[in-house]
């Protein structure tokens, strides 16, 4: 009888490797040593199989059902045509060009037509001011610089508080414009298409000369929106933390790359501009050193799996708990 040392498990060795679905053949998983024959009966073939093809694949004789899927090793699909190439700039000469394959900030153009919201801001703002001085609320908005996140979910003159992405005057951006940018960065980012994204909050960021919105998230929001409706010259540029950079603490940078803010980079803006990004990134803007004020509508996009409101309903999912509401 073999004894086993306390503090160690008998482990059983693998008579047989785990079935290997892929393509249909039995293929020993374990590596012997060197002059030791395998018991295992040679791998069973399916007829189909040219073995020929295994060298220089013909994408056509895999089957179906394995062509797309990713094998369990590092290996390529055998068909990837579902799989658009990331784009690239044409090189030349000694040209070293950028690449980003994993793209996480993205830029359009939409006229918002400001004089007509301009009124709605200015009230806003207005407000904001007010709760600010009576309360003494600190917002990432500084030195001037007034945002109306504050309003959210308020009551005014017995009134539900309507954010800007309820504004009828904006009714066109955010029913098609904003879903058909949100639609192509769900594909790009390959979000579950059960995932429905929703605007969870909206508001509206006033900057006058020498302010700034200091570095933040945007919490739970998977893709949020930085609109700039009105940009005057010098009034600052969008600033963003490089989301990679804990590796740079284990990475040779520069002595002075942290305490002179290597990690960011600057994005010119202007009018009309509207930038995408996730909820995650960190970001600010610089100082606006612009005599007229600077106005951006933030919009937070958030989502909700389609199934679960009905799952809920009809009993299939669980709430873990309900929250108190007090
Ligand atoms: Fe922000």
């Amino acid at each position: 009888m073999t004894k086993i040392r306390r503090g160690f498990q008998k482990i059983e060795p693998i008579s047989a490797p785990p079935e290997n679905k892929g393509f249909g053949i039995k293929k020993p998983s374990l590596i012997l040593p060197k002059g030791v024959q395998s018991t295992e009966p040679e791998p069973e073939l399916p007829e189909d199989l040219d073995l020929s093809a295994m060298g220089k694949p013909d994408p056509k004789a895999v089957p179906e059902q394995f062509a797309r899927a990713f094998p369990p090793l590092s290996m390529p699909p055998w068909r990837s045509d579902q799989n658009p190439s990331v784009k690239c700039p044409e090189t030349n000469g000694d040209e070293l060009v950028d690449i980003n394959p994993f793209p996480y900030l993205f830029k359009a153009k939409y006229d918002f037509n400001f004089e007509n919201i301009q009124e709605k801001i200015e009230t806003d703002i207005k407000r904001s001011k007010t709760l600010v001085q009576q309360n003494s609320i600190s917002t990432p908005e500084k030195d001037g610089g007034t945002t109306t996140v504050l309003l959210i979910g308020s009551e005014i003159n017995g009134e539900r508080y309507t954010a800007p992405h309820e504004w009828p005057e904006l009714e066109h951006f955010i029913n098609e414009w904003v879903p058909a940018n949100i639609k192509k960065i769900w594909k790009a980012w390959n979000f579950c298409s059960m995932s429905v994204p929703y605007i969870s909050e909206s508001w509206v960021n006033e900057h006058p000369y020498a302010s700034f919105t200091e570095g933040h998230t945007h919490r739970r929001s998977q893709i949020s929106l930085s609109c700039y409706l009105k940009v005057p010259e010098d009034s600052g540029r969008f600033m963003v933390r490089d989301p990679m950079d804990a590796y740079t603490y284990s990475q040779p940078v520069a002595y002075d790359y942290h305490p002179t803010g290597k990690e960011w980079r600057y994005i010119d803006v202007e009018d009309g501009d509207v930038l995408f990004f996730p909820g995650y990134l960190h970001h600010m803007t610089e100082r606006s050193l612009s005599k007229e004020n600077r106005y951006i509508m933030s919009i937070n996009i958030s989502s909700l799996d389609i199934n679960t409101p009905q799952g809920f309903d009809r009993g299939i999912y669980k709430p873990m708990w309900v929250p108190d509401q007090s």
